[in-house]
């Protein structure tokens, strides 16, 4: 059974009619001034939907990148199609927090789902749960209510994601706009307001990207690290109450790490800031000493030593290189010899 999907928001009148055995919805929820249903009938199936991100967030600073996102989800034709951007940086540095405000300037639900490893293709569509009274019902995920109602969907952390949880979003990403549920067999169409973003960390704990995926997450919008006013600015939003000497004591050391291409990121700074101030208010320690001692904690011993780290930093690198360079060569049948770091009696 592959049937369309009509989308009942707001004050209970229906967008974008696609037809077909649409029956009614129960609008429960309100965000941002839209109520949205929390059950939806794709022809005699009844899937339950889930709630939008709950508490809004504010990007600050870097306004470009914020446009960028609310530029790839105009459309300036009738016939022209949404973009979905993936928005890449390293950990921390606020990949989330401005796909959800770019998700809040475009004025619809937001939601967030969280990618992992273990996610399957049903988790990212509908899942099959069984109730009280052994009947099976059908669970929307975020990203499928985000297609029913209209909303943002954002795929956080997506390069977590197998290649086979992938491929069923390909026609989701292309001018189809679909998924097709194959445990609840239903396909469903996405309404013309739903948009989409992915976020990805380019650290090494993930998968490859299908290239035909890729191409379809497209454009890339890159987080640098913020200027030193831009950065002040977060850390004041994000710990309003700290003092104006531990914002830029703090502020100084992540522009300096950063000069030193360093991953310390704005998280890393507001942990080290909220620690600092715990430990001046419940141990009396010293404003100077408190924000040393909560860099130790928070990033490890000698991270205030730029040079050393950076230094260190290149030498894991390169030894990544080499051991992939050696596994290659064993790979295609080399002697490489033995490639241990163990002591051996060769080694001094
Ligand atoms: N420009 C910004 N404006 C407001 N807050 C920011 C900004 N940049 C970073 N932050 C803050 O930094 C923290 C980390 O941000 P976020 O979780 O969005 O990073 P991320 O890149 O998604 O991290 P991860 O890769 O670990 O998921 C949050 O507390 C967020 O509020
Ligand atoms: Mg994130």
């Amino acid at each position: 059974m592959f049937i369309h999907v009509d989308t009942l928001v707001g004050s209970g009148y229906l967008m974008g009619p696609r037809t077909a055995n649409f029956s009614a919805a129960t609008a429960v929820s309100s965000r941002q001034g839209t109520s949205i249903m929390t059950t939806t009938r794709l022809g005699d199936v009844e899937i339950q939907l889930v709630e939008p991100v709950p508490r809004p967030v504010r990007w600050v600073g870097q306004e470009e990148l914020l446009r960028q996102i609310l530029a790839c989800w105009t459309t300036i034709t009738d016939t022209d199609l949404p973009l979905c951007p993936r928005l890449v940086g390293k950990p921390g540095m606020g990949k989330t927090t401005l796909a959800q405000a770019a998700g809040q300037a475009y004025g619809k639900p937001v939601f967030i789902f969280q990618c992992t490893m273990d996610t399957r293709p049903e988790d990212l569509l509908v899942t099959p749960v069984i109730s009280e009274k052994g009947t099976i019902k059908y669970h929307a995920s975020s990203l499928v209510t985000a297609m029913i109602v209209g909303g943002v969907a954002i795929l956080d952390e997506a390069n977590r994601m197998s290649e086979k949880s992938w491929a069923s979003l390909a026609p989701l990403l292309d001018n189809r706009r679909y998924v097709e549920s194959q445990i609840a067999g239903v396909r469903v169409e996405s309404s013309d307001d739903f948009r989409c973003c992915v976020t990805m960390n380019d650290d090494a704990s993930t998968y490859e990207i299908p290239e035909y995926i890729i191409s379809r997450l497209q454009p890339m919008i890159t987080l640098e690290y913020p200027e030193r006013d831009d950065e002040v600015a977060i850390l004041k939003y994000n710990v309003d109450f700290a003092p104006d000497d531990l914002l830029a004591m703090c502020a100084e050391f992540l522009q300096e790490s950063h000069r030193y291409r360093l991953d310390y990121s704005t998280r890393d700074g507001i942990h080290i800031m909220r620690y600092a101030l715990k430990l001046e208010d419940q141990m009396g320690i010293e404003r100077n000493a408190a924000f040393d001692q909560a860099v130790k904690q928070v990033l490890g011993e000698g991270a205030d030593d730029f040079e050393a780290r950076a230094r260190g930093a290149l030498i894991d690198d390169n030894m990544v290189d080499f051991n992939s360079f050696f596994g290659a060569l064993g790979d295609a049948g080399i002697d490489v010899g033995d490639l241990d770091d163990d002591d051996d009696e060769d080694d001094d």
